[in-house]
C-alpha cells in the first residue's frame, strides 16, 4: 500500500515537473517576460467551432513521421530561418521551404522570424534595400506569430518530425562556423518545376559547409542562415499526400482566424437578406461555400519581388475589375468579395460591379465597431491574413496569375475542395473552383514548387 502511495506520489511529482516544463518552454516567450500567449488568453474568446471555422487539428502524417525517422540526424547542425520576406503567399512557402530543407539535411531549426515590410517600399516597388546583416537582424523583425500559431507550429512538428530539433532563438551571432546559404545555389540549370534532385541536398550542403566552414572549434555546432528559397523545391518529390498535407503545420494566429470567421458570417447574413433573391443561408463550416459569395483578389497594389515579370494586362485595375465582374455574372453570383490592401480601388469595383447588379463587399465594410478597431490595428500584411482566409471559402475564386497570394489561395483551395484538374487556356488557369488571369506555363510550372 504505502509502496504503492511512493511510487504515485513520486510519478505525480515527476508528471507535474515535466508538465511545468514543457507548458513553459511552449508559453515563456523569447524575452523570458509574461508569456504573450497566456496575456492574449485573457482578453479574447478561445476558438470554438463556433468562433473560428479556420481551426485545424495538429498535422498528423504517417508520410512525414516515416521521412524523419529514416533521417540521420546531426545535431552539430543549426539552420536559421529569418528571410521570409514578402506578403504571406511567400512568407508561408519560404518558411515551409526551410523546414523541408532542415528535415533534408537532418539538422535542427531555430524558430522562424519574419521580416516586417515597409508599406512605403510596397508602393514604390522598390526591391532589396539595406544588407543582408539589416534585412536579417534589424528592428523590423517579428517571430513568426506575427502571423501564425506558433504552438500549433511546434506541436504539429513534434507530432509528425520528432526527430526534429526545434531551438526557440538564436543570437545574431558572428562565427567562423556560422554562415549565410541560399539553398538552390547548391544546385545548377533549375528547370521553373523546380530543383531535379532534391534528396542530394543534404550531400551537396555538407559538401559546401566543408569547403568554406572552418572545422574548429569542433565542439561549437555548424549554423547556416538559410536566404529566402523562392519557388525551388518541387514539393510533389514527397510524394501528393504529404504534398498537400505539409503546409498544416501553419495556421493563422486565433484572432485573424475569429476575424475572417466574423466577416464570413457577415456576409451570410446580408446574403440572407438580399432582397428579391432566394438564397438559403450558408453553414460556413463547409470548407467551400456553396452557393455564398465569388472572392476575388485585387492584385494591383504589389507586385514586386514576384519571380516572374508582371503580365502587363492584368496588373492593371481595369483589367481585373472586368475580368471579375465578367466571371460573378457569367456565373450569376450577385456577391462578390473582394480582397485588397488598396481602399480607394475596392471603392472603384464597388461601383462598376453596381452597373453589372453585382454587390462588392469586403472587410472594412463587413466588420464594425470593436472589430473594425481590431481590424486596424493590424498590419498590413496581417490584414491580407484576414482576406486569405474568407477567400479560401466562397464559392468561386479569382486572381491574378503574377501574385503568390492569388496562387497560394487557388492551390489550397484545390486541395480543400476537391476540385476537378485544371487547364490552361489564353492565359486563364482554372480548375473547378478558381480562375486565375493572366497565367503562363511558365507559372504552371512553378506553382509545382509551392506548398498549398
Ligand atoms: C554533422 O555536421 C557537422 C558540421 O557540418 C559535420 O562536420 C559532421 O560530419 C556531420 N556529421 C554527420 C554524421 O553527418
Amino acid at each position: 500500500m504505502q509502496l504503492g502511495n511512493g511510487i504515485s506520489r513520486r510519478y505525480v511529482i515527476l508528471f507535474s515537473a515535466g508538465f511545468i516544463v514543457i507548458w513553459l518552454w511552449l508559453a515563456m516567450d523569447e524575452d523570458r517576460r509574461l508569456p504573450k500567449t497566456i496575456a492574449w488568453a485573457i482578453g479574447k474568446p478561445v476558438s470554438t467551432p463556433e468562433n473560428d471555422v479556420f481551426d485545424h487539428p495538429l498535422l498528423d502524417s504517417w508520410e512525414l513521421r516515416e521521412i524523419c525517422s529514416s533521417t540521420e540526424w546531426n545535431s552539430s547542425l543549426i539552420l536559421t530561418c529569418d528571410d521570409n520576406r514578402g506578403g504571406v503567399g511567400h512568407v508561408r512557402n519560404s518558411i515551409l521551404n526551410c523546414v523541408r530543407f532542415a528535415i533534408g539535411a537532418g539538422a535542427g531549426l531555430v524558430l522562424p522570424n519574419i521580416p516586417l515590410r515597409d508599406v512605403e517600399e510596397m508602393t514604390a516597388g522598390a526591391a532589396d534595400t539595406g544588407d543582408d546583416i539589416e534585412r536579417r537582424h534589424g528592428p523590423g523583425r517579428q517571430g513568426m506569430d506575427y502571423m501564425f500559431d506558433k504552438n500549433h507550429f511546434v506541436d504539429s512538428l513534434r507530432k509528425s518530425c520528432p526527430e526534429l530539433v526545434l531551438v526557440r532563438h538564436m543570437e545574431a551571432t558572428t562565427s567562423n562556423r556560422r554562415r549565410s546559404l541560399l539553398p538552390e545555389s547548391l544546385f545548377s540549370n533549375i528547370p521553373a518545376s523546380g530543383i531535379e534532385q532534391p534528396e542530394e541536398w543534404r550531400d551537396r550542403l555538407n559538401i559546401w559547409i566543408e569547403k568554406y566552414m572552418s572545422p574548429e572549434p569542433a565542439a561549437e555546432p555548424v549554423i547556416v542562415d538559410l536566404d529566402q528559397s523562392v519557388l525551388h523545391y518541387p514539393i510533389y518529390s514527397d510524394g501528393q499526400t504529404l504534398a498537400h498535407t505539409f503546409g498544416d503545420i501553419l495556421k493563422f494566429r486565433p484572432d485573424i482566424r475569429q476575424m475572417a470567421t466574423k466577416v464570413l458570417k457577415g456576409i451570410a447574413h446580408s446574403h440572407d437578406h438580399e432582397a428579391g433573391i432566394a438564397v438559403q443561408t450558408f453553414d460556413i463550416s463547409s470548407p467551400i461555400l456553396n452557393p455564398s459569395f465569388i472572392g476575388v483578389h485585387l492584385g494591383t497594389e504589389n507586385p514586386l519581388a514576384e519571380r516572374h515579370e508582371v503580365d502587363v494586362m492584368y496588373s492593371h485595375f481595369e483589367a481585373q475589375a472586368a475580368a471579375y465582374i465578367e466571371q460573378a455574372t457569367t456565373s450569376k453570383i450577385p456577391i462578390m468579395y473582394v480582397a485588397s490592401g488598396n481602399l480607394p480601388e475596392v471603392n472603384k469595383l464597388v461601383k462598376e460591379a453596381k452597373e453589372w447588379n453585382v454587390e462588392v463587399t469586403h472587410k472594412e465594410d463587413v466588420l464594425q465597431g470593436k472589430d473594425a478597431d481590431a481590424l486596424a490595428k493590424l498590419t498590413w500584411d496581417q490584414r491580407a491574413l484576414v482576406d486569405y482566409l474568407v477567400l479560401l471559402k466562397g464559392q468561386e475564386f479569382a486572381g491574378v496569375g503574377h501574385s503568390s497570394f492569388s496562387w497560394n489561395i487557388m492551390l489550397k483551395r484545390h486541395q480543400i475542395g476537391d476540385g476537378a484538374g485544371a487547364s490552361l487556356g489564353n492565359e486563364v488557369y482554372r480548375d473547378g473552383l478558381s480562375t486565375l488571369y493572366g497565367v503562363r506555363s511558365s507559372y504552371v510550372e512553378s506553382s509545382g514548387c509551392m506548398w498549398p
